[in-house]
């Protein structure tokens, strides 16, 4: 990863198309910090996909969010070392001995394969669930709670950060101190269209509120001219930082 401001963006790759993953790859190389591969690539196009757009040398953030038994969970991690990515990640809701497990698979295989050790992040609350979602699932309390209680629990299980909201930013830096790594999606600039995301930040405040990474897909590749989205997004960052 570069030290340029475009370097906390990482950009989805939700698509089942190789060549029209690639096409983004191509043109964003060298303008923002990675790509994000999550379950839809992932499923249609398998290791073998990952592999093509490795080739292209970008930093992969392998969205997988592995939810499972430790020991399976470990070996996901395992298995996924050689693909070489920059950032994993895993359920936070499947315990201490399940995070656990990654953190050391992850330390493990890469050092046994002599690549560098991807951060390993927790998903706390998905944000597509809200109070009553998790009502309904058996948590009571709020979902700032719940998401700070996760985010402790994975940094106490040795993972580097978590995935987290716009509106979560500010109470887990609190909570977490600076180093713990925080990652957030639903991220607009004030000239892009704000699609389906409801709860968005600007990329200037998620960084003002101690975001490290942002997940920024439709303002950059629906952008008239993606580079110079993703450079104006950087300047944003740049002024924040
Ligand atoms: O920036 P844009 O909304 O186009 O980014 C969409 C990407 O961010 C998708 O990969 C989606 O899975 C991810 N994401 C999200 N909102 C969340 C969590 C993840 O849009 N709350």
């Amino acid at each position: 990863m570069t030290t340029e401001p475009q370097s906390r963006i990482f950009v989805p790759l939700d698509t089942p198309d190789l060549g029209h993953a690639l096409g983004i790859v191509k043109t964003l190389r060298g303008h923002v910090g990675g790509v994000k591969i999550g379950k839809e690539f992932f499923t249609a196009l398998g290791p073998e996909g990952v592999r093509r757009i490795m080739i292209e040398d970008m930093p992969l953030f392998l969205d997988l969010k592995f939810h499972d038994i430790p020991n399976t969970v470990a070996g996901a991690v395992r298995a996924s070392i050689c693909l070489g990515p920059a950032i994993i990640n895993v359920h936070a809701a499947g315990g201490r001995a399940m995070m656990a497990a990654a953190a050391e698979a992850a330390r493990d295989e890469a050092e046994k394969l002599g690549l560098k050790k991807p951060l390993v992040l927790g998903v706390t609350v998905l944000t597509s669930l809200d109070q009553s979602d998790l009502a309904d699932i058996g948590v009571s309390g709020s979902t700032e709670e719940q998401v700070v209680r996760l985010a402790r629990l994975a940094e106490a299980s040795g993972l580097d950060g978590v995935v987290c909201s716009g509106a979560e930013i500010e109470p887990l830096r609190a909570a977490l101190g600076p180093d713990f790594k925080l990652l957030t999606p639903g991220i607009r600039p004030e000239w892009a269209a704000a699609g389906d995301q409801k709860r968005i930040l600007t990329p200037g405040e998620a960084v003002r509120r101690g975001a490290d990474f942002l997940v920024i897909g439709r303002a950059i590749t629906d952008a008239d001219d993606p580079r110079d989205a993703a450079l104006r997004i950087g300047a944003e960052i740049a002024d924040a930082a």
